[in-house]
């Protein structure tokens, strides 16, 4: 049977792209997806197919039960989405904008004013509740749009990249919230360009590129095929990068890897402060002087730099957020 969230060979073209070239997925209901991927791998094109926003060329997508393409109005009443393009009217205040999406889906004006309130208290935003959102911080703009998303208590959610952009503070707390709501049991699906994000809230990671999946699997799982951990070290003297390499390559389960102009190499290990301590003595034997030596998990970068043989890179000027029918008023937020 499938899961709450299901799409089966989703194909979906935008002119000469194909944003999607058959995208598979199975989310068991009360689990967390993570979809990761870099800036236009096909994230918010899936998540928007799945939400009825888009309809695909190709595929299958059932969701709740329901299949999107023959009843995307019944899907759409079970879904929530919270994420890049933002729906808050920014012209309103924080109350009047979750009162407003209440009566959108028939609340009872009573009912929808209640639920707003509860929703204000348990995101942190009753102070600020009767402000226009537009003076509100990206922080509290984010938490007002995920609290937009859990007005009708979907037992389906879609979160759209919900902390890019966000300070490690504001990102925290979100993390929280978006854990206490899946302890209640809802599905959810969530992007995002971050394996340490992915880490924290999702059972299950897909990693898209270039509009597929290309691995899936826990976290553990993601950064075992990736070699675990790195050992980063800056030598102070470039003449020393040689020698240094030399050195790390004997500890390495894989390639060490030089960047050049910072006089940085890495490479992937296991045995973890132990073999630092090794590395490190070693290093000093032979007088190979370093500014920085340091053992870190692997970051995205790493699992694309394996799974595909190139750097999960920005691709600066791409973006698709401004678009879409829920883009109203969509502006830069405020500094926070
Ligand atoms: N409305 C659109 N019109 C044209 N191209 C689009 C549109 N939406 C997305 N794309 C393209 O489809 C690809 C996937 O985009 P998207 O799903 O937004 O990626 P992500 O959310 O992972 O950054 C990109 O190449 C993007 O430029
Ligand atoms: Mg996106």
């Amino acid at each position: 049977m499938p899961g709450a969230i299901y799409a089966e060979g989703l194909v979906k073209h935008f002119g000469d792209v194909k944003a999607l070239d058959g995208v598979d997925l199975d989310v068991p209901e009360g689990t967390v997806l993570g979809l990761l991927g870099p800036n236009g791998a096909g994230k918010t094109t899936t998540v928007r197919c799945l939400t009825t926003l888009l309809r695909p060329d190709r595929g299958t997508a059932i969701v709740a039960g329901i299949d999107v393409l023959k009843h995307p109005d019944a899907v759409r009443r079970s879904v929530g989405l919270s994420g890049q393009f933002a729906a808050v009217d920014e012209y309103l205040t924080g109350r009047e904008n979750l009162q407003m999406v209440g009566q959108l889906y028939q609340m009872r004006a009573k009912a929808a004013k209640q639920r707003a309130a509860e929703l204000l208290e348990q995101f942190h935003l009753t102070d600020a509740a009767d402000r226009p959102t537009k003076t509100y911080s990206g922080g509290m703009r984010r938490r007002l749009d995920l609290a937009a998303a859990l007005v009708v208590r979907p037992p389906v959610m879609f979160m759209d990249e919900p902390t890019t952009g966000l300070d490690p503070r504001n990102r925290q707390q979100l993390w929280d919230v978006i854990k206490q709501l899946v302890s209640g049991g809802t599905t959810l699906l969530l992007t995002t360009q971050y394996l340490e994000e992915a880490d924290h809230l999702a059972h299950d990671i897909c990693v898209v590129d270039h509009g597929r999946v290309i691995a899936r699997g826990t976290s553990d799982q993601l950064k075992a095929q990736t070699g675990g951990e790195r050992v980063e070290v800056v030598v102070r003297d470039r003449g020393h990068i040689t020698a240094a390499v030399e050195v790390l390559s004997g500890f390495g389960k894989g390639e060490t890897t030089v960047e050049e102009h910072t006089r940085k190499l890495t490479v992937p290990v296991s045995g973890g402060a132990k073999l630092l301590a090794e590395v490190i003595r070693e290093l000093d034997s032979r007088d190979i002087e370093m500014d920085d030596v340091g053992l870190r998990r692997p970051t995205l970068d790493d699992v694309f730099l394996s799974l595909t043989g190139h750097l999960a890179e920005e691709k600066p000027g791409e973006s698709s957020e401004a678009e879409g029918p829920k883009a109203r008023k969509h502006t830069k937020e405020p500094a926070q």
